[in-house]
């Protein structure tokens, strides 16, 4: 196990969640038995004022996998992870992390649980130089873990960020953007990491570095829920996945089963 595993994620074992919630005042009425699950949406339905996205989405995610979902876009992927960050409040269903509910907490309070976006479009602020672009992910790390040991860190990860500190995050490329955009995830020492759409733009030099970046937190121990159109790579990546079609999800199953299943040959692999 590398240092950087050893000390990121493998601290989850010494940061569980009952620990985190300890440090969130969340309200007794919300607090469910823990059930080891790192997420659980149940029967999920979200709404732009009469748009209706998400029609009775139940998904979950263990500790430790990396759960991928797949669809066309406008199919609602976004959205669902939005709602689990508290982002889109429009929504009936629970949202469930080790037994605390984050439906009934502010985007913030899901925020201070561990629970990061990597969001569609990276979102990095451009007139900001990458190192303090990095700092704004420093915000929930305090008490967890030192900042500057998790830049050292994401800097082992992402040479290319030292070599780019001081350059203005919107001169990056699209590629180095996505670092960017992880990085600052990591600097937050996540729980539970969303990413939206890490290969979309990307040269094919990037999606191959991005996803042995998505690759290797895996096999360090981070839960990962993925958002990606390109199925090949997002089953490549994954244990399980789900195909959300119309705000609905059709199958779910195994990766390695899903890329076998006619439905997703043909619309997803084509095949
Ligand atoms: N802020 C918003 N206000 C109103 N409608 C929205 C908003 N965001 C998304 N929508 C609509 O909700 C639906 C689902 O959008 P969403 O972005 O979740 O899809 P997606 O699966 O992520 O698509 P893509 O693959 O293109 O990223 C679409 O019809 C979209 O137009
Ligand atoms: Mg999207």
């Amino acid at each position: 196990m590398t240092r950087l595993s050893q000390s990121i994620w493998a601290g989850r074992s010494s940061y569980r969640g009952r620990e985190a919630v300890k440090s969130y005042k969340v309200p007794q009425a919300t607090s469910l038995p823990y059930e080891g699950k790192m997420l659980e949406i149940n029967n999920l339905d979200a709404y732009y004022k009469n748009l209706h996205v998400l029609h009775g989405v139940s998904v979950h995610v263990n500790e430790g996998e990396l759960v991928t979902l797949i669809g066309s876009n406008g199919a609602g992927k976004t959205t669902l992870l939005m709602t689990i960050c508290g982002l889109v409040r429009e929504f009936s269903g629970t949202i469930l992390h080790l037994g605390t509910r984050l439906d009934k907490l502010p985007a913030h309070g899901i925020y201070k649980l561990g629970i990061v976006q990597v969001p569609q479009g990276r979102r990095i602020f451009p007139e900001m130089t990458v190192f303090e672009n990095l700092k704004q992910g420093a915000y929930r790390a305090p008490g967890v873990r030192s900042m500057r040991q998790n830049l050292e860190e994401v800097y082992g990860y992402f040479p290319v960020l030292v070599e780019r500190k001081d350059q203005k995050a919107g001169t990056l490329s699209g590629g180095e953007q996505q670092m960017l955009a992880i990085g600052r995830a990591l600097m937050s020492s996540p729980r539970l990491l969303l990413i939206d759409e890490p290969s979309s733009g990307l040269s094919p030099l990037f999606v191959d570095k991005v996803a042995q970046i998505i690759a290797d937190l895996h096999r360090q121990g981070l839960t990962m829920l993925l958002v990606e159109q390109n199925a090949h790579l997002a089953l490549e990546l994954a244990d399980r996945g789900y195909v959300l079609e119309n705000g609905e999800i059709v199958t779910s199953g195994a990766a390695s089963e899903l890329s076998q299943s006619d439905l997703v040959k043909t619309a997803y692999l084509g095949l």
